[in-house]
Protein backbone atom coordinates (compact mmCIF):
# COMPACT_ATOMS: atom_id res chain seq x y z
CA UNK A 1 0.00 0.00 0.00
CA UNK A 2 1.08 3.12 -0.94
CA UNK A 3 2.16 5.82 1.74
CA UNK A 4 -0.31 7.80 3.97
CA UNK A 5 0.31 11.39 4.33
CA UNK A 6 -0.14 14.17 7.02
CA UNK A 7 -1.65 17.06 5.24
CA UNK A 8 -3.07 20.33 6.59
CA UNK A 9 -4.82 23.41 4.38
CA UNK A 10 -3.83 26.74 5.60
CA UNK A 11 -6.82 29.00 4.10
CA UNK A 12 -9.12 25.78 4.02
CA UNK A 13 -12.10 28.00 4.42
CA UNK A 14 -11.49 30.20 1.29
CA UNK A 15 -12.40 29.54 -2.08
CA UNK A 16 -9.34 27.99 -2.99
CA UNK A 17 -8.69 26.17 0.19
CA UNK A 18 -12.19 24.65 -0.09
CA UNK A 19 -11.19 23.68 -3.63
CA UNK A 20 -7.76 22.22 -2.64
CA UNK A 21 -9.83 20.18 -0.01
CA UNK A 22 -12.40 18.83 -2.81
CA UNK A 23 -9.37 18.06 -5.72
CA UNK A 24 -7.28 15.88 -2.18
CA UNK A 25 -11.22 13.94 -2.06
CA UNK A 26 -11.49 13.62 -5.43
CA UNK A 27 -7.89 12.29 -6.37
CA UNK A 28 -7.87 10.04 -3.57
CA UNK A 29 -4.96 11.64 -2.21
CA UNK A 30 -3.01 9.60 0.15
CA UNK A 31 -4.04 11.06 3.96
CA UNK A 32 -3.51 10.14 6.82
CA UNK A 33 -4.01 12.99 8.96
CA UNK A 34 -5.80 15.91 7.84
CA UNK A 35 -5.98 19.51 9.34
CA UNK A 36 -7.90 22.41 8.51
CA UNK A 37 -6.18 26.04 9.29
CA UNK A 38 -7.50 29.98 8.77
CA UNK A 39 -8.05 32.79 10.61
CA UNK A 40 -9.38 33.16 14.44
CA UNK A 41 -12.53 33.88 12.70
CA UNK A 42 -13.41 30.74 11.22
CA UNK A 43 -12.75 29.01 14.74
CA UNK A 44 -15.76 26.84 15.41
CA UNK A 45 -16.60 26.14 12.22
CA UNK A 46 -16.29 23.01 10.44
CA UNK A 47 -15.92 21.30 7.10
CA UNK A 48 -16.17 18.42 5.61
CA UNK A 49 -13.61 16.12 4.66
CA UNK A 50 -14.86 12.66 2.98
CA UNK A 51 -17.90 12.99 4.74
CA UNK A 52 -16.18 13.28 8.21
CA UNK A 53 -16.81 16.91 9.66
CA UNK A 54 -13.23 18.32 10.91
CA UNK A 55 -12.75 21.48 13.23
CA UNK A 56 -10.59 24.26 11.67
CA UNK A 57 -8.02 25.49 13.31
CA UNK A 58 -6.27 28.92 13.73
CA UNK A 59 -3.53 29.25 11.76
CA UNK A 60 -0.18 29.59 14.46
CA UNK A 61 3.12 28.75 14.53
CA UNK A 62 3.21 25.37 16.38
CA UNK A 63 0.40 24.00 13.54
CA UNK A 64 2.74 22.52 11.34
CA UNK A 65 3.90 19.98 14.31
CA UNK A 66 3.55 16.33 13.05
CA UNK A 67 2.32 17.45 9.57
CA UNK A 68 4.21 16.77 6.40
CA UNK A 69 2.61 18.63 3.40
CA UNK A 70 0.92 21.92 3.77
CA UNK A 71 -1.22 23.49 0.81
CA UNK A 72 -1.23 27.00 1.57
CA UNK A 73 -3.86 29.69 0.26
CA UNK A 74 -4.24 32.14 2.95
CA UNK A 75 -2.67 35.06 1.05
CA UNK A 76 0.83 36.46 0.34
CA UNK A 77 1.19 38.16 4.12
CA UNK A 78 0.11 35.42 5.70
CA UNK A 79 1.97 32.46 3.40
CA UNK A 80 5.14 34.88 4.20
CA UNK A 81 4.97 34.88 7.95
CA UNK A 82 4.21 31.01 8.53
CA UNK A 83 5.48 29.12 5.37
CA UNK A 84 8.94 28.89 6.27
CA UNK A 85 7.92 27.97 9.72
CA UNK A 86 5.67 24.97 8.19
CA UNK A 87 8.80 24.02 6.11
CA UNK A 88 11.11 24.51 9.44
CA UNK A 89 8.77 22.24 11.12
CA UNK A 90 9.80 19.18 8.25
CA UNK A 91 6.82 20.23 5.74
CA UNK A 92 6.84 20.70 2.18
CA UNK A 93 5.07 24.24 1.44
CA UNK A 94 3.23 23.90 -1.41
CA UNK A 95 1.74 27.92 -1.64
CA UNK A 96 -0.78 29.33 -3.57
CA UNK A 97 0.35 33.21 -2.94
CA UNK A 98 2.83 35.30 -5.05
CA UNK A 99 4.87 35.45 -2.26
CA UNK A 100 7.86 33.01 -3.06
CA UNK A 101 7.22 32.48 -6.73
CA UNK A 102 10.25 35.23 -7.79
CA UNK A 103 12.68 33.71 -5.60
CA UNK A 104 15.49 32.04 -7.58
CA UNK A 105 16.01 28.87 -5.20
CA UNK A 106 12.13 28.41 -5.15
CA UNK A 107 10.22 26.30 -7.63
CA UNK A 108 7.56 27.45 -9.26
CA UNK A 109 5.86 24.45 -11.01
CA UNK A 110 3.56 23.62 -13.12
CA UNK A 111 3.48 19.57 -13.41
CA UNK A 112 3.13 19.76 -17.45
CA UNK A 113 5.48 22.07 -17.69
CA UNK A 114 8.59 22.03 -15.15
CA UNK A 115 7.44 18.74 -12.75
CA UNK A 116 11.58 18.30 -13.16
CA UNK A 117 11.62 21.15 -10.37
CA UNK A 118 9.75 19.73 -7.45
CA UNK A 119 12.15 19.15 -4.55
CA UNK A 120 12.30 15.82 -2.48
CA UNK A 121 12.03 16.97 1.07
CA UNK A 122 11.02 19.44 3.48
CA UNK A 123 10.75 22.96 1.64
CA UNK A 124 8.49 25.41 -0.01
CA UNK A 125 7.76 24.80 -3.55
CA UNK A 126 5.42 27.93 -5.29
CA UNK A 127 2.24 27.56 -6.91
CA UNK A 128 1.97 29.95 -9.82
CA UNK A 129 -0.91 32.66 -10.95
CA UNK A 130 -4.00 31.07 -12.37
CA UNK A 131 -3.57 33.38 -15.57
CA UNK A 132 -0.17 31.99 -15.97
CA UNK A 133 -0.82 28.49 -15.57
CA UNK A 134 -3.23 27.80 -17.93
CA UNK A 135 -1.11 29.65 -20.88
CA UNK A 136 1.85 28.07 -20.15
CA UNK A 137 0.07 24.40 -20.36
CA UNK A 138 -1.00 25.07 -23.49
CA UNK A 139 2.21 27.26 -24.74
CA UNK A 140 5.21 24.83 -23.57
CA UNK A 141 4.64 22.31 -25.81
CA UNK A 142 4.44 24.41 -29.13
CA UNK A 143 7.77 26.17 -27.62
CA UNK A 144 9.57 22.66 -27.01
CA UNK A 145 8.47 22.15 -30.81
CA UNK A 146 9.42 25.80 -32.97
CA UNK A 147 10.68 27.96 -29.71
CA UNK A 148 8.44 31.13 -28.86
CA UNK A 149 9.87 34.55 -29.11
CA UNK A 150 7.21 36.48 -28.25
CA UNK A 151 3.57 36.60 -26.40
CA UNK A 152 1.04 39.31 -26.77
CA UNK A 153 -2.32 38.32 -24.09
CA UNK A 154 -5.28 39.50 -23.19
CA UNK A 155 -7.28 37.68 -20.69
CA UNK A 156 -10.94 38.23 -19.40
CA UNK A 157 -10.70 36.46 -15.56
CA UNK A 158 -13.51 35.41 -13.17
CA UNK A 159 -14.16 36.92 -10.00
CA UNK A 160 -13.37 33.72 -8.19
CA UNK A 161 -9.97 34.84 -8.76
CA UNK A 162 -10.08 37.63 -6.28
CA UNK A 163 -11.58 34.91 -3.34
CA UNK A 164 -14.91 34.22 -1.71
CA UNK A 165 -16.15 38.14 -1.19
CA UNK A 166 -15.74 38.66 -4.93
CA UNK A 167 -18.15 35.83 -5.54
CA UNK A 168 -20.66 37.15 -3.51
CA UNK A 169 -20.13 40.91 -4.43
CA UNK A 170 -20.99 40.04 -8.50
CA UNK A 171 -24.05 38.18 -7.20
CA UNK A 172 -25.48 41.05 -4.76
CA UNK A 173 -24.27 43.38 -7.62
CA UNK A 174 -26.37 41.74 -10.42
CA UNK A 175 -28.99 41.07 -8.11
CA UNK A 176 -29.10 44.86 -6.59
CA UNK A 177 -29.17 46.18 -10.47
CA UNK A 178 -32.46 43.85 -11.54
CA UNK A 179 -33.97 45.41 -8.46
CA UNK A 180 -33.26 48.61 -9.16
CA UNK A 181 -30.76 49.20 -6.23
CA UNK A 182 -27.82 50.43 -6.03
CA UNK A 183 -25.25 48.45 -5.89
CA UNK A 184 -22.43 48.11 -3.16
CA UNK A 185 -18.90 48.38 -4.22
CA UNK A 186 -16.68 47.30 -1.78
CA UNK A 187 -14.03 44.73 -3.59
CA UNK A 188 -13.16 46.14 -6.64
CA UNK A 189 -12.43 50.30 -7.38
CA UNK A 190 -15.57 49.85 -9.75
CA UNK A 191 -18.68 48.12 -9.99
CA UNK A 192 -17.82 44.96 -11.87
CA UNK A 193 -21.38 43.32 -12.93
CA UNK A 194 -22.08 44.21 -16.32
CA UNK A 195 -18.62 45.77 -16.72
CA UNK A 196 -14.94 44.89 -17.31
CA UNK A 197 -12.05 46.18 -15.29
CA UNK A 198 -8.68 46.79 -17.10
CA UNK A 199 -6.94 46.43 -13.86
CA UNK A 200 -5.78 43.30 -11.01
CA UNK A 201 -3.66 43.99 -8.64
CA UNK A 202 -1.57 47.05 -8.04
CA UNK A 203 -0.43 49.37 -10.95
CA UNK A 204 3.59 48.92 -11.26
CA UNK A 205 6.37 52.13 -12.30
CA UNK A 206 6.36 50.82 -16.07
CA UNK A 207 2.26 51.09 -16.44
CA UNK A 208 1.34 47.53 -16.10
CA UNK A 209 -0.37 45.89 -13.33
CA UNK A 210 1.36 43.54 -10.81
CA UNK A 211 -0.98 40.64 -12.14
CA UNK A 212 0.74 41.23 -15.98
CA UNK A 213 4.07 41.43 -14.73
CA UNK A 214 3.65 38.16 -13.04
CA UNK A 215 2.45 36.83 -16.25
CA UNK A 216 5.31 37.90 -18.05
CA UNK A 217 8.08 36.92 -15.03
CA UNK A 218 6.25 33.69 -13.94
CA UNK A 219 6.17 32.17 -17.51
CA UNK A 220 9.95 33.20 -17.92
CA UNK A 221 10.85 30.86 -14.85
CA UNK A 222 8.20 27.68 -15.54
CA UNK A 223 9.65 27.85 -19.35
CA UNK A 224 12.81 27.92 -18.17
CA UNK A 225 13.32 30.65 -20.92
CA UNK A 226 14.17 34.56 -20.13
CA UNK A 227 14.25 35.64 -23.90
CA UNK A 228 10.57 35.58 -24.49
CA UNK A 229 9.58 38.31 -24.92
CA UNK A 230 5.83 38.69 -23.28
CA UNK A 231 3.22 41.37 -23.00
CA UNK A 232 -0.08 41.21 -21.17
CA UNK A 233 -3.36 42.95 -20.33
CA UNK A 234 -5.13 41.44 -17.22
CA UNK A 235 -9.32 42.66 -17.15
CA UNK A 236 -11.49 41.09 -14.73
CA UNK A 237 -14.63 40.64 -16.19
CA UNK A 238 -18.45 39.74 -14.74
CA UNK A 239 -17.63 35.75 -14.83
CA UNK A 240 -17.76 33.81 -11.51
CA UNK A 241 -15.24 30.72 -12.74
CA UNK A 242 -12.88 30.13 -15.47
CA UNK A 243 -10.60 32.71 -17.42
CA UNK A 244 -10.23 32.95 -20.62
CA UNK A 245 -7.44 34.26 -22.68
CA UNK A 246 -6.24 35.48 -25.84
CA UNK A 247 -2.56 34.71 -26.46
CA UNK A 248 -0.81 35.44 -29.60
CA UNK A 249 2.17 34.21 -29.83
CA UNK A 250 5.56 34.54 -32.38
CA UNK A 251 7.70 31.76 -33.45
CA UNK A 252 11.32 31.05 -34.33
CA UNK A 253 10.57 28.01 -36.89
CA UNK A 254 7.26 28.78 -38.54
CA UNK A 255 4.12 26.11 -37.49
CA UNK A 256 0.88 25.64 -39.16
CA UNK A 257 -2.58 26.14 -37.49
CA UNK A 258 -2.94 22.16 -37.52
CA UNK A 259 0.41 21.36 -36.53
CA UNK A 260 -0.22 23.61 -33.47
CA UNK A 261 -3.54 21.75 -33.32
CA UNK A 262 -2.03 17.83 -33.65
CA UNK A 263 0.55 18.98 -30.95
CA UNK A 264 -1.77 20.19 -28.59
CA UNK A 265 -4.10 17.08 -29.09
CA UNK A 266 -1.72 14.87 -27.55
CA UNK A 267 -0.04 17.52 -24.69
CA UNK A 268 -0.98 16.65 -21.40
CA UNK A 269 -3.65 18.55 -19.46
CA UNK A 270 -5.13 20.10 -22.73
CA UNK A 271 -8.39 19.84 -24.76
CA UNK A 272 -8.48 21.10 -28.26
CA UNK A 273 -12.13 22.04 -29.01
CA UNK A 274 -11.55 23.86 -32.35
CA UNK A 275 -14.27 23.39 -35.15
CA UNK A 276 -15.57 27.12 -35.81
CA UNK A 277 -17.90 25.78 -38.38
CA UNK A 278 -20.03 23.92 -36.22
CA UNK A 279 -19.27 26.57 -33.36
CA UNK A 280 -17.01 24.88 -31.28
CA UNK A 281 -14.67 26.50 -29.18
CA UNK A 282 -13.70 27.01 -25.50
CA UNK A 283 -16.33 28.58 -23.24
CA UNK A 284 -15.79 30.10 -19.65
CA UNK A 285 -18.94 27.28 -18.80
CA UNK A 286 -17.24 24.72 -20.72
CA UNK A 287 -14.22 24.90 -18.48
CA UNK A 288 -15.70 25.26 -14.92
CA UNK A 289 -15.53 22.66 -12.60
CA UNK A 290 -13.01 20.82 -14.97
CA UNK A 291 -9.33 20.09 -14.36
CA UNK A 292 -7.70 20.55 -18.31
CA UNK A 293 -6.71 23.64 -20.18
CA UNK A 294 -9.39 24.31 -22.78
CA UNK A 295 -7.67 25.39 -26.31
CA UNK A 296 -9.79 26.46 -29.49
CA UNK A 297 -9.42 29.35 -32.30
CA UNK A 298 -6.36 28.35 -33.23
CA UNK A 299 -5.00 30.06 -36.49
CA UNK A 300 -2.49 32.20 -38.40
CA UNK A 301 -1.79 35.52 -37.35
CA UNK A 302 -2.87 37.50 -40.66
CA UNK A 303 -0.62 40.11 -39.21
CA UNK A 304 2.75 38.00 -38.82
CA UNK A 305 4.25 35.38 -40.91
CA UNK A 306 5.37 33.31 -38.30
CA UNK A 307 2.44 34.11 -35.85
CA UNK A 308 -0.12 32.29 -34.11
CA UNK A 309 -3.05 33.25 -32.70
CA UNK A 310 -5.45 31.12 -30.04
CA UNK A 311 -8.26 31.19 -27.22
CA UNK A 312 -7.43 29.40 -23.80
CA UNK A 313 -9.36 28.83 -21.30
CA UNK A 314 -9.51 26.56 -17.69
CA UNK A 315 -11.21 26.61 -14.83
CA UNK A 316 -9.11 29.15 -12.05
CA UNK A 317 -9.93 27.84 -8.92
CA UNK A 318 -9.08 24.28 -10.37
CA UNK A 319 -6.32 24.11 -12.55
CA UNK A 320 -5.48 27.59 -11.84
CA UNK A 321 -4.88 26.87 -8.41
CA UNK A 322 -6.26 24.19 -5.99
CA UNK A 323 -5.76 21.41 -8.61
CA UNK A 324 -2.34 21.85 -9.54
CA UNK A 325 -1.04 22.63 -5.84
CA UNK A 326 -2.11 18.84 -5.42
CA UNK A 327 -0.79 17.52 -8.35
CA UNK A 328 2.31 19.31 -7.41
CA UNK A 329 1.78 17.42 -4.22
CA UNK A 330 1.11 14.26 -5.70
CA UNK A 331 4.48 14.08 -7.34
CA UNK A 332 6.25 15.32 -4.02
CA UNK A 333 4.34 12.09 -2.58
CA UNK A 334 5.21 9.99 -5.09
CA UNK A 335 8.90 10.51 -5.11
CA UNK A 336 9.17 10.90 -1.51
CA UNK A 337 6.86 7.90 -0.58
CA UNK A 338 9.55 5.70 -2.39
P1 LIG B 1 -10.97 33.11 7.20
O1 LIG B 1 -12.11 32.50 6.42
O2 LIG B 1 -10.93 32.67 8.60
O3 LIG B 1 -10.89 34.61 7.00
P2 LIG B 1 -10.33 33.86 0.02
O4 LIG B 1 -9.14 33.87 -0.88
O5 LIG B 1 -11.49 33.11 -0.54
O6 LIG B 1 -10.70 35.26 0.46
O7 LIG B 1 -9.89 33.06 1.36
C1 LIG B 1 -8.78 33.43 2.12
C2 LIG B 1 -8.44 32.32 3.13
O8 LIG B 1 -7.32 32.73 3.88
C3 LIG B 1 -9.56 32.06 4.14
O9 LIG B 1 -9.54 30.70 4.50
C4 LIG B 1 -9.13 32.92 5.31
O10 LIG B 1 -9.62 32.49 6.55
C5 LIG B 1 -7.63 32.70 5.28
N1 LIG B 1 -6.92 33.79 5.96
C6 LIG B 1 -6.94 35.10 5.66
N2 LIG B 1 -6.14 35.79 6.53
C7 LIG B 1 -5.63 34.87 7.38
C8 LIG B 1 -4.74 34.93 8.50
N3 LIG B 1 -4.21 36.09 8.91
N4 LIG B 1 -4.45 33.77 9.14
C9 LIG B 1 -4.97 32.60 8.73
N5 LIG B 1 -5.80 32.47 7.68
C10 LIG B 1 -6.14 33.59 7.02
Amino acid sequence: MSRLWNVAVAGATGAVGNQMIRCLEERDFPVKNIKFLASARSVGKTLPFKGTPIAVEELKEDSFKDMEIALFSAGASTSLKFAPQAAKAGCVVIDNSSAFRMEPDIPLVVPECNAHRVISGPGIIANPNCSTIQMVVALKPIHEKVRIRRIIVSTYQAVSGTGQKAVVELRNQITDLLAGKEPEIKVYPYQIAYNCLPHIDVFLENDYTKEEMKMVNETRKILEDDSIRISATTVRVPVFYSHSEAVYIETDKKITPQEVKDLLRSAAGVVVLDDVANKVYPLALTAEGKDEVFVGRIREDISHEKGIAMWVVSDNIRKGAATNAVQIAEIWAQRAGR
